[in-house]
């Protein structure tokens, strides 16, 4: 486990350290020099380092008998979210691909301790240094696995400020990998039960701390329930429906009640409307919301935020089999709405059907859903930015002004009433897909349908759940977004209507 700290001085050399420092953008290469010599200055300017985010250049010298590594790291606007996270999470990860058991990473050429943010610098720094190593290789053999070698992370800064935020950082962080490892593992490893049982065991480890309790619901309760959409779906499957409920109720005053829903499609093959190969390959990730959603409620509980909080997460896999749902089948919904199937690859939306019914019967305050729902939507936004969408203005502001905060990129849709027309059907109150164009928001106004009374938000995370090639702190595969959002929105300020 990596171990983080503060020091407002520069703390005394170790053997097998790596110095990490930052420096602006206009590199002043008189300080350069005066520090580390004119040898240095001269190589890196050779080396044509400017001190552009990104940029980086290394050297080594020795302390006496001590040898270290340096490395002159471009930092960018250290305010920025992303920019920061990122590079602390470059920093370890040199540091550990170095060797080095302990990074000393020197802020004070873009001192965050004198800005206004210092403690959500301190926060986000102390996210990317834990992230740094983060690596999914459980199913690689032994000698193919990163080997953890940093063992201690020193963050230098002109005052010990932003320390106060390392605590929450880091159970961020580790919210993230959760959310990040439980996308990655295989579906025949991460059933519905799997999910289920990995949230009972987290209430179990919260529980002497928190007010903490978990219900499972299992098909014959999902079925007295009469949750026809999401058992529609869940059919076809050998693997049991599991639909998971999780509570956390703050010690102190409480801000509201607040539902996240989580879709949890365990593997999505498109049932009977299926999918080919290369849009098949990657849905295990269909649960990404489900795991963002977990993983945050333990952040949440664990840092004793103050909102009444419910992690919602209809678990459930997408499969072809003699029993699966058929296109032209009618499913109704736990509140008797009809919902005419003429596309089983948009069961995301009917397994959300009924968890926002489920969800508006708690009377929250707040109904977020997270679910990696449409394709369109990355067409739309391409595969970096989540979009968002609700009728409610202020929720959706408050909502992005988080994302900036947290530095995780969304952008709103409209959900225009008129496009509702592509869901109309001749035998039920509605179908489940409209047509190609924009189905990113008939996706949303499908869900909508299902909100009544609630003030409701829905977050397609489609392209960010997943990376397929690596930016800022994400690796290849589950990203954990927007686990960091969730737990900043639940921080912050969140306006009434
Ligand atoms: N899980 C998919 C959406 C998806 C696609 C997520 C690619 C991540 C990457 C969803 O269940 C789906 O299949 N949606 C269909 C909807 C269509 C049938 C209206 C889609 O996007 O093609
Ligand atoms: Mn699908
Ligand atoms: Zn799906």
């Amino acid at each position: 486990m990596l171990q983080l700290s503060w020091t407002t001085v520069d703390p005394s050399p170790v053997a097998n350290q790596l110095l990490a420092i930052v420096v602006r953008t206009d590199l002043d290469t008189a300080a350069l020099a005066a520090r580390f010599g004119v040898g240095v200055r001269d190589a890196a300017v050779a080396a044509q380092f400017t001190g552009k985010p990104g940029e980086s250049f290394v050297f080594t010298r020795t302390h006496g008998d001590l040898f270290e590594r340096v490395a002159l790291f471009g930092c960018g606007d250290i305010s920025d979210a992303a920019a920061a996270r990122t590079l602390a999470h470059d920093a370890v990860r040199l540091a550990n691909s170095s060797g080095a058991t302990r990074l000393v990473l020197d802020l004070r050429g873009c001192d965050p301790s004198g800005d206004a943010n210092a403690l959500r610098i301190g926060d986000v720094l102390s996210q990317g240094a834990e992230l740094g190593l983060y690596n999914y290789d459980r199913y690689l053999a032994e000698d193919k696995r990163t080997r953890r070698v940093t063992r201690e992370v020193v963050f230098v800064a002109g005052s010990a400020a932003p320390a106060e935020a390392t605590p929450r950082g880091v159970t961020i962080a580790r919210a993230v990998a959760r959310a990040r490892d439980l996308v990655n593992g295989p579906a025949a490893l991460v059933t519905p039960t799997y999910l289920a049982t990995i949230a009972s065991d987290m209430i179990a480890d919260l529980r002497s701390e928190r007010d903490v309790s978990i219900t499972v619901l299992d098909r014959a309760a999902c079925e007295a329930r009469n949750m026809g959409c999401y058992l529609g779906v869940a059919q076809g499957s050998d693997e049991p429906p599991k639909f998971i409920h999780m509570t956390y109720r703050p010690k102190g005053p409480s801000r509201g009640r607040v539902c996240l829903i989580g879709k949890g499609v365990t593997f999505d093959s498109g049932g009977y409307s299926l999918k080919p190969t290369d849009g098949m390959l990657d849905m295990k990730m269909d649960m990404a919301g489900a795991a963002a959603v977990i993983a945050a409620f333990e952040a949440i509980s664990r840092l004793a935020l103050p909102w009444e909080t419910h992690a919602i997460v209809p678990a459930t896999e997408n499969m072809v089999s003699g029993h699966a749902y058929r296109l032209g089948d009618v499913l109704t919904a736990s509140n008797g709405k009809t919902v005419e199937i003429n596309n089983t690859d948009a069961e995301g939306r009917l397994t959300l059907a009924d968890a926002l019914i489920y969800a508006s019967k708690l009377a929250p305050d707040l109904v977020l859903d997270f679910a990696t729902l449409t394709g369109a939507c990355m067409i739309a936004l391409g595969p970096r930015i989540a979009g968002v969408m609700a009728k409610d203005d202020l929720l959706v502001e408050d909502w992005l002004a988080a994302g900036k905060r947290t530095g995780e990129a969304m952008w709103r849709l409209p959900l225009p009433d008129d496009l509702k027309d592509q869901l109309k059907s001749k035998v039920a109150d509605m179908k489940n897909t409209g047509e190609r164009y924009g189905g990113a928001i008939t996706a949303g106004l499908f869900l909508s349908e299902f909100t009544e009374g609630c003030r409701w938000l829905h977050v397609d995370i489609a392209g960010p759940a997943m990376v397929s090639k690596p930016y800022g702190v994400a690796p290849v595969g589950g990203s954990g977004f927007p686990v960091p959002t969730i737990v900043e929105f639940l921080t912050g300020e969140v306006r009434k209507p």
